[in-house]
């Protein structure tokens, strides 16, 4: 099975164990995660809004613009990267994604990271950013990198499931969109990305 086969089932397993039935209740449809699954590079976002709900894809409206223009600051597109959420289905209203819904969630997308085996973990915002490290401080830590070993479901017979990634936090491009100062730090700190990929790919 290749890479995008494996991720087919994730996706299909969400649907099977219905995944937080509220929120399918009121949202279209389930927006799983888009882009090339042999990339070294996965951003990780909040929850789908109105646009990718109408889609199905992740980050197609305004802050996915800015988001393409960021990528393109740095000589990448959507080809080059694979892109999810946090939260797999639209919050009703844009609300933010609950405790509980983001606990749901989150073994699936430790199985698309398992399957896509990153090396650049990028969390957009907060939500995302907690998720993987609940002690960081987005305002404080964004642009700051950090090599961290991710470990994953804790199989009785194989043991846990470790990742060795290089976290990048970044602010939500959604926060960033009308707000100049953090539009500007955001632009500065996805200059590091380069950088970043360099150093992981000289070694
Ligand atoms: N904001 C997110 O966090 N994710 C999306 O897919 C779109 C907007």
């Amino acid at each position: 099975m290749n890479k995008q086969q494996k991720l087919d089932e994730i996706r299909q397993q969400i649907l099977d164990n219905q995944v937080t039935p509220e929120l399918a209740e009121t949202a279209t449809q389930l927006v799983f995660g888009s882009g090339n699954p042999d990339a070294d590079i996965v951003f990780v976002g909040e929850a789908p809004g109105k646009n990718e709900d109408l889609k199905g894809e992740p980050f197609v409206g305004a802050a996915g613009k800015f988001l393409d223009e960021m990528l393109a600051s740095v000589q990448l597109d959507r080809n080059d990267i694979y892109i999810t959420n946090i939260v797999k289905y639209r919050p009703p209203n844009n609300r933010d994604p609950l405790p509980a819904e983001k606990k749901a969630f989150l073994p699936y997308l430790q199985a698309q990271l398992e399957v896509i085996q990153p090396k650049v973990l990028i969390t957009l915002g907060r939500h995302s950013t907690n998720s993987f490290l609940p002690d960081l401080q987005i305002s404080k830590d964004h642009g700051n990198p950090k090599r961290v070993k991710l470990a994953f479901r804790d199989d009785p017979k194989s043991g846990p499931q470790v990742l060795e990634v290089v976290i990048l936090p970044l602010f939500h491009p959604a926060a960033a969109l009308y707000n100049g100062g953090l539009r500007q730090t955001l632009l500065d700190d996805f200059l590091q990305i380069p950088a970043i990929i360099k150093k992981i790919t000289a070694k």
